[in-house]
């Protein structure tokens, strides 16, 4: 018989089914100003669409954890209060469904500051709201990419994981509920 239905335990924590939804990237977010990566009305409904159908996980979409570490200008972002306060609105709901949310933490080091991929996915300059990115060394990703500010180990641990090590680290998810480890991006 399937266990599609059936609750699925992972050390403390539960989720009611195996129906999982996977980060999927919106690019949808403001680029710069106050709101910048800050999750509005359409990151909402695409988490509550399908927490209203029953989705046992959401993980809510790669989200940078510093403004630099954004795959695009348009990320969501998780480095100040405002956009911890656009993600509360997210889990509230989720948890309300029954959904456990779960978030995966991001920092796109060489491969930061591109465009959006319907718009080609190039990397963008500042006039574009875009950044030199960061990265382990001066190496860049291709040979249309900038080359990255290299960053010294302990400037990766400070600037990516704010100075803590992980995977125990970062903000607690907003909107209460257990803190959850993070899915460490390999993208
Ligand atoms: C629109 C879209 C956005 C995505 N954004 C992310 C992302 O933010 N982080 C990530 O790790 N993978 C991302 N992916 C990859 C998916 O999370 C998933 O791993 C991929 O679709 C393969 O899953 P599947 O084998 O179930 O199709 C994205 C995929 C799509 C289609």
């Amino acid at each position: 018989m399937s266990a599609l239905f059936e609750p699925c335990t992972l050390r403390s924590l539960t989720i009611p089914n195996r129906v999982w939804m996977a980060p999927m990237c919106q690019y949808s977010a403001e680029a710069f100003g106050p709101d910048a990566g800050v999750p509005g009305d359409w990151h909402f409904t695409h988490c509550a669409a399908r927490a209203a159908g029953g989705t046992g996980l959401i993980l809510v979409e790669a989200t940078a954890v510093s403004p630099e570490g954004r795959i695009s200008p348009a990320d969501l972002g998780i480095w100040n209060d405002t956009q911890a306060q656009g993600f509360r609105r997210i889990t509230a709901f989720l948890e309300s469904q029954g959904t456990v949310p779960g978030i995966q933490l991001a920092h796109a080091g060489r491969k930061a500051s591109t465009d959006r991929p319907w718009n080609g996915g190039a990397p963008v300059g500042p006039e574009d709201h875009g950044w030199r990115p960061l990265g382990p060394s001066p190496i860049p990703f291709d040979e249309r990419y900038a080359v990255p500010d290299e960053l010294t180990g302990e400037q990766i641990t400070e600037r990516a994981f704010r100075g803590r090590r992980p995977p125990r680290t970062g903000r607690r998810l907003p909107g209460g509920g257990d803190p959850r480890r993070p899915r460490l991006s390999d993208r």
